[in-house]
């Protein structure tokens, strides 16, 4: 017999909640964890063996729990009724309409799993975030819970996630930390303690934080806000770089030597992409707005016009560089994922390039190793000559180009004399990653455009 207190649901069975809950059936085997989400065919595909989002070691770990403490279901309410932890990993997007349009999290998702909480509980429930919320919204989702008329407790903790897409399994493994935000009562206190003792399963005590609802929120939020600002620093001085002798790889090799400033997220590149980083900005953002604090509000605004603007002159410097016209000219794209080891495309700058490379009336051959089915739905209406390839070969059969825009590591193993000889002439790579050995495609013959150093030209 399941002991009923050790019985957890998660709402939402997506990039987060999926994984996380995967993690947690494995190294915790006396939980009974259950994942429910309204969308069946993802339910049906975790049911699979083909799951429905890729990440490296995701299929092993499902497969060890599932059918013995880890299930998958679309049946929410009998989730809600059956467990006593609920973690809500619903999507957050930004809101497409009504105030704060553009900016604020649209919450109608969350405020739905709550409302469902509260009719089906017949019992105290615990309830913790795990989308990314606005601060203060764990306060709301509290408020919405305790209007239930049946004379139930709950305890809402905040329980931010920070595991990345393409490591999501590693960083859920060995977190650099968990954090539990909890309310400061003695009943709020108890809820936490449960959580933490999920958690101290696998994760070393001193690495689980624990603080009250607001810092948890905001923190998740400043995380993010700060990582895109490391990457959108960097990118702009890749700007200046080409301006002038200077090399960002030197640049950003020399500045994260200094131990206060660090190696990491220094990476110049095309932008940054992922369902987080833009979204919890603007959240941020908004948040300031709100409180008026304007000046605020612009410094963090401007990290995402930075990531607009690297997108933006990437596709420029293509155009500019093939002679001014890209026009009916075959650009094939290496990648289209927001980073490597994903499937995911989410405000992935392989969208936004593709539609202004499209603009200038290029025709595209796009290949990724894991998302083509992605790209497919993100440039579905698209107006535009747009071909999909399962082979990198046959994409740059005739290109005049390749735009490298995701990491993937298998784009630096391939035979660049052959990708060579199926190219136009005079061909060209433009690499948005500097992944590539620029000086071998120099000797090859490309002209080789690295991003924010000089390029390698034959004219
Ligand atoms: C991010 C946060 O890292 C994670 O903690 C949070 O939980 C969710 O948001 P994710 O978006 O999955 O994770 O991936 P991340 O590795 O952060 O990369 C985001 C984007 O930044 C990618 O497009 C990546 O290519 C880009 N990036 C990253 C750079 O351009 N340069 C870098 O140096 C690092
Ligand atoms: P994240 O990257 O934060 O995990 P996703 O969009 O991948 O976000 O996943 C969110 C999931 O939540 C989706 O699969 C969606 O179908 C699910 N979802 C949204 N609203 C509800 C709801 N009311 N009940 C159950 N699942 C929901």
């Amino acid at each position: 017999m399941m002991d009923q207190d050790k019985t957890i649901l998660c709402i939402g069975a997506g990039y987060v909640g999926g994984p996380t809950m995967a993690m947690i059936a494995a190294k915790c085997p006396e939980y009974k964890v259950t994942v429910a989400d309204i969308n069946a065919d993802r339910i049906a595909r975790w049911n699979s063996d083909r799951l429905p989002i890729y990440e490296p070691g995701l299929e092993q770990l499902v497969a060890q729990s599932r059918g013995r403490n880890l299930f998958f279901t679309t049946d929410v309410e009998k989730g809600i009724r059956e467990s006593k932890i609920i973690f809500v990993s619903v999507n957050t997007p930004t809101k497409t309409f009504g105030s704060g349009a553009g900016k604020a999290a649209d919450l109608q998702f969350w405020e739905k799993s709550a409302r469902l909480i509260m009719e089906c509980a017949t019992e105290d429930k615990i309830v913790v975030e795990k989308s990314t919320l606005p601060v203060r919204a764990a306060e709301a989702i509290h408020r919405i819970l305790q209007s239930n008329t049946k004379g139930l407790n709950f305890s809402v903790l905040s329980n931010p996630e920070f595991l990345a897409e393409g490591t999501a399994v590693a960083d859920l493994e060995h977190p650099d930390r968990v954090l539990i935000g909890s309310m400061t009562t003695p009943d709020g206190h108890d809820s936490m303690e449960r959580l933490v003792e999920i958690y101290a399963h696998w994760v070393p005590r001193e690495k689980i934080l624990t603080t009250n609802v607001w810092s948890s929120e905001m923190s998740k939020l400043v995380s993010n806000a700060m990582l895109a600002q490391r990457i959108s620093s960097i990118n702009s001085i890749s700007a200046l770089c080409e301006k002038t002798e200077a090399d960002i790889q030197e640049v950003s090799h020399a500045i994260g030597m200094d131990s206060r400033i660090g190696g990491k997220f220094l990476r110049a590149g095309v932008g940054f992409g992922g369902s987080c980083f833009k979204k919890d900005i603007l959240n941020l953002v908004y948040l300031c707005e709100c409180y008026n604090l304007p000046e605020v509000a612009a410094y963090w605004e401007q990290v995402v016009r930075m990531n607009e603007y690297q997108e933006r002159r990437f596709a420029e410097r293509i155009v500019k560089n093939m002679f001014n016209t890209v026009s009916n000219k075959r650009i094939a794209l290496f990648g289209f994922a927001f980073k490597a080891d994903t499937g995911d495309t989410r405000e992935s700058p392989a969208i936004h390039i593709s539609n202004l490379l499209i603009g200038e009336h290029a025709s595209l051959a796009i290949y990724d190793p894991k998302a083509m089915e992605n790209a497919r739905a993100d440039l579905a209406g698209t107006e535009g000559k747009i071909e999909y390839f399962e082979d990198p070969y046959e994409a740059v059969r005739g290109a005049h180009a390749i735009a490298l825009i995701t990491d993937w590591k298998e784009f630096t193993a391939y035979d660049y004399g052959k990708i060579f000889t199926l190219m136009e002439k005079p061909a060209f790579i433009f690499d948005g990653r500097n992944i590539l050995d620029h000086k071998r495609l120099y000797s090859i013959g490309f002209n080789v455009f690295p991003l924010g150093k000089p390029a390698l030209t034959h004219f």
